[in-house]
């Protein structure tokens, strides 16, 4: 089999997990193909794409979105999210002497997103699902809510940004009063809670972007922090008896679905998981 190449770009990139997560896996497939975390500053983005030295990328912050104008084809969910964070190229060996290839923009995030519910026999079709946040992380698991018939509330400290996302993303949210919320002694009907938010995240790890007081048993609490990989609120969910999903499930299917856009392989979502779980501090 010929060894093919992979990367990240992202800026700055040092430290990146989707290296070590998806050596892991050519490691445990005894694939002969590389991952490199590559350091693309905003002004080289352009001419880096362009020159497609590489099999698939993935694509972080700050490129996810600036990366679509650089790109051949955009698949429909990442056009939805309108962020990319997965480049396939597509070559013509049969036609070496025109062998530009074609760079397709996929998002594998909202799919990562639901296979992480989906692993804990999670449906979210007509559940009522409260998003914390708006920000980039925000956009993917929206519209894979969206995708998957939930009802959507949306709450963001900065409330003009989640009206703003609302209608950008054409997602139909109710949006609520974060200050309010919070400070409020319960929620809205809620059967899951996700956390898109950077609260609690190394090293503000005692804060928490919900009061444990408005927690119930019956809430599924998601929260895309994984770092640490027990946050505060996953702490304060689990005292109270929730069913918990941890960021790490998200990263871990993301990487899977790019990697089966890639090279067609069924991941080997264990050892990924594993491998991530050793970078991390519990
Ligand atoms: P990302 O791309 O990781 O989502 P981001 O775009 O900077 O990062 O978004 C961070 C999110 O966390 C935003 O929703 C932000 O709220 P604002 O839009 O009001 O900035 C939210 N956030 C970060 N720190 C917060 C805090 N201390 N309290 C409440 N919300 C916070």
């Amino acid at each position: 089999m010929n060894p093919k190449k992979f990367g990240v770009i992202g800026h700055p990139i040092a430290h990146s997990l989707s290296k070590p997560m998806h050596e892991a896996v050519f490691k445990e497939l005894n694939l002969p193909h590389t991952y490199d975390a590559i350091d693309v500053k905003p002004e080289d983005l352009k001419d880096f794409i362009k020159s497609n030295p590489y099999d698939g990328l993935n694509v972080t912050i700050p490129h996810k979105v600036e990366v679509m104008k650089h790109l051949d084809e955009i698949k429909n969910e990442a056009k939805q999210i309108q962020a990319v964070n997965t480049i396939k190229y597509i070559r013509h060996h049969d036609t070496p002497n025109t062998d530009t290839p074609k760079a397709i923009g996929h998002n594998t995030d909202a799919t990562g997103f639901q296979n992480s519910l989906k692993e804990e026999n999670i449906n979210l079709e007509n559940k009522n699902a409260l998003v914390i946040g708006a920000g980039g992380v925000s956009r993917a698991i929206l519209i894979s809510l969206k995708n998957n018939n939930a009802n959507i509330t949306l709450t963001n400290r900065t409330k003009q940004k989640a009206i703003n996302l609302n209608q950008q993303l054409n997602i139909n949210a109710k949006i609520i009063d974060y200050e309010q919320l919070i400070t409020n002694n319960q929620l809205p009907e809620t059967d899951i809670i996700v956390n898109t938010t950077s609260i609690g995240m190394h090293p503000n790890t005692e804060h928490s972007p919900i009061p444990k007081k408005l927690l119930k048993p019956n809430h599924i609490i998601f929260d895309a922090v994984y770092n640490p990989l027990k946050t505060k609120l996953i702490k304060d969910a689990e005292a109270i008896g929730c069913k918990t999903i941890s960021g790490v499930n998200m990263l871990v299917h993301q990487g899977a679905e790019s990697l089966r856009i890639w090279l067609g392989i069924e991941p080997p979502i264990q050892a990924m998981k594993d491998e991530v779980l050793k970078h991390l501090i519990n």
